[in-house]
């Protein structure tokens, strides 16, 4: 195991993701910011200076646990202060499992303005995967909007609320097209044939196999609003991983990915290989508005003396020649139709079929507590909001972690939030009172407690429809015990999965449905659990879960105050 070491710079830097000019978020002048890799026990030391001019910011490296440094965790009012303008935090933690993982802003929506970035944890190299493969690409999903985060987040705290829309651009590894089409020719648009030397910001990297091998497509979506669907053209995928956690393999022609959620997919590159092949991914669950994103699967048979530009990551024969132009790489059939957006069936159907692969922990056979979450859309005044149990997350000055070690119970609500709904909401209907209030409190778990979450969907405020949400619990992984249609019944439980629940950190809750999982609570923290859609968690769709605080050690006082002063102050009161 070793130490990796890494200087993080945070700042606001101009980009052309979709070929236009934009700010972004980037880290050390890239977007995405740089990929971490590292080996299962190695200790990630990641040294974040925050290089925007006015306001804070924190890394979230998302699906990692965090045992035993929940301080770490990067979840600004939760797990420390956000870092202010100027100063360095000093993440370090290890990660003790391997898989596809990523990295984002957790303060504002700055995710949704390009803070993110993959961290990939491999197996150590005396260990094998337990299926074979001759390369890997990695593939970080995300949306973009050409509205500023903040006047996106001006807007959905604005009474009445201003709602961001559908992303204008899709991203693949931080490129995507906006002013042209690399499927001019076979998709009704207007826009022109994108046609690329290579070197643009905007270039699709193309991925480069050779025939007759298997790859690992690793994928990561860490878009703020858009459930994406991705599919190859003449190729299956095996599903192997999710959330870093292996699953019963099974093939599909294309997978459904939520906010929150990686996969591992294999390909055999067993086609013709004289012909190239479309990666198209595009929106599911909200009435599309976005063109699919796409790039090109090149076998290196065909125009290898051309070469492709590509980074080393996604050229595992190392190729990284210039191209003359993408152009020669456009295949000659159309991409892959996105299943419908509202093809809810399929989404079900394909999320179903995961279940762990044999051999995995399972659950508990019993929990000790359930707590029923009902996700609702509400008002407060003319504001729009979401809300749990009718609680609107609004997060508290002083970040939980330190509030509640050194018993600073003021800091936030004492009440615990509401472990239920009233049995007579019916979740087919606008909410009969739409007014909900903010709140801030904890719900506590005893260390080693078998908690058990059900996740109630239900009408949204106005009209008919429930939305899709991604729920990603921190400083865990969970179980899926199972979905159901409507409202849950206690008799429900009867049908929970508890012999092939696959593992998670993200799980989604279909429209008009319910979700179960359980976990044990033996990460001592405070730990997030909210909707990963970043507008959603904005408006107030989370809960905060603290889980044996007294047991921590000690957290490091940068964590939990700000400036040269605050530290000098805190030692006097502590000491
Ligand atoms: Cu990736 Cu709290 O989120
Ligand atoms: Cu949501």
């Amino acid at each position: 195991a070793k130490e990796r070491n890494y200087e993080f710079d945070v700042e606001y830097i101009y980009k052309k993701p979709d070929c236009l000019e934009h700010v972004v978020m980037g880290i050390n002048g890239q977007f995405p910011g740089p990929t971490i890799r590292a080996e299962v026990g190695d200790t990630l030391v990641i040294n974040v200076t925050n290089k925007l001019s006015t306001e804070g910011t924190v890394i979230h490296w998302h699906g990692i646990r965090q045992r035993g440094t929940p301080w770490a965790d990067g979840t600004a009012a939760i797990s420390q202060c956000a870092i202010n303008p100027g100063e360095t935090f000093q993440y370090k933690f290890e990660v003790d499992k391997s898989g596809t993982y990523f990295y984002h802003g957790h303060y504002g929506m700055q995710r949704a303005a390009g803070l993110y970035g993959s961290l990939i944890v491999d197996l150590p190299k005396s260990q094998r995967e337990p299926f074979h493969y001759d390369g890997e690409f990695n593939l970080l999903l995300s949306d973009l909007w050409h509205t500023s985060s903040h006047e996106q987040e001006v807007g959905l705290s604005s009474a009445p609320m201003r709602w961001i829309g559908e992303p204008q651009t899709l991203l693949i590894n931080g490129r995507g097209q906006f002013n042209c089409s690399l499927a001019a020719k076979f998709v009704n648009t207007t826009l022109p044939q994108c046609n690329f030397k290579g070197d643009e910001e905007c270039a699709p990297e193309i991925l480069q196999v050779k025939p007759k091998k298997t790859y690992r497509i690793r994928i990561a979506s860490t878009t703020s609003l858009a459930s994406l669907n991705l599919a190859i053209s003449n190729h299956k995928l095996l599903v192997v991983e999710a959330d870093g956690n292996y699953v019963h393999p099974f093939a599909v022609d294309d997978i459904d990915i939520y906010s929150g959620e990686t996969y591992s997919v294999l390909i055999k590159t067993n086609q013709n290989p004289t012909k190239n092949y479309w990666i198209a991914i595009g929106v599911r669950g909200r009435k599309p508005n976005t063109p699919q994103a796409l790039t090109i699967l090149n076998y290196k048979t065909i125009s290898a003396s051309i070469g492709v530009r590509g980074r080393k990551p996604n050229t595992p024969q190392g190729l990284t020649n210039k191209t003359n132009s993408v152009f020669s790489f456009i295949p000659n059939s159309p991409p892959p139709i996105t299943p419908l957006w509202n093809d809810t069936k399929h989404s079900k159907a394909f999320t179903k079929q995961i279940i762990s692969k044999m051999g995995t922990p399972q659950p508990p056979k019993f929990s000790h507590r359930r707590i029923l979450l009902l996700n609702t859309q509400n008002r407060i005044g003319s504001f729009t909001k979401w809300a749990i149990n009718n609680v609107s997350l609004t997060l508290p000055t002083t970040p939980y972690l330190g509030a509640i070690k050194y018993k600073l119970n003021n800091t936030f609500d004492k009440n615990p939030p509401p472990e239920t709904f009233p049995k007579d909401y019916d979740i087919f209907k606008n909410p009969v009172n739409p007014n909900t209030t903010t709140g801030n409190g904890v719900y506590m778990f005893n260390k080693d407690e078998i908690v058990d979450v059900i996740l109630q969907n239900a009408n949204q405020l106005h009209g008919n429809g429930s939305e899709i949400h991604p729920w990603h619990l921190h400083g865990h992984d969970f179980w899926v015990l199972g979905y159901g249609e409507g409202k849950f019944k206690p008799l429900d439980a009867k049908s929970f999965n508890l012999t092939r629940a696959p593992l998670r950190n993200t799980v989604v809750v279909f429209p008009y449905g319910w979700t179960a999982l359980r976990f044990k609570a033996d990460n001592p923290g405070v730990w997030a659990f909210h909707c990963h859609i970043e507008p959603h968690l904005h408006m107030g769709m989370g809960v905060i879960f603290a889980e044996g605080v007294h047991k921590i050690r000690k957290v490091p006082t940068e964590a939990l105050t700000c400036g040269a002063t605050a530290k000098m102050l805190l030692n006097d009161t502590l000491h």
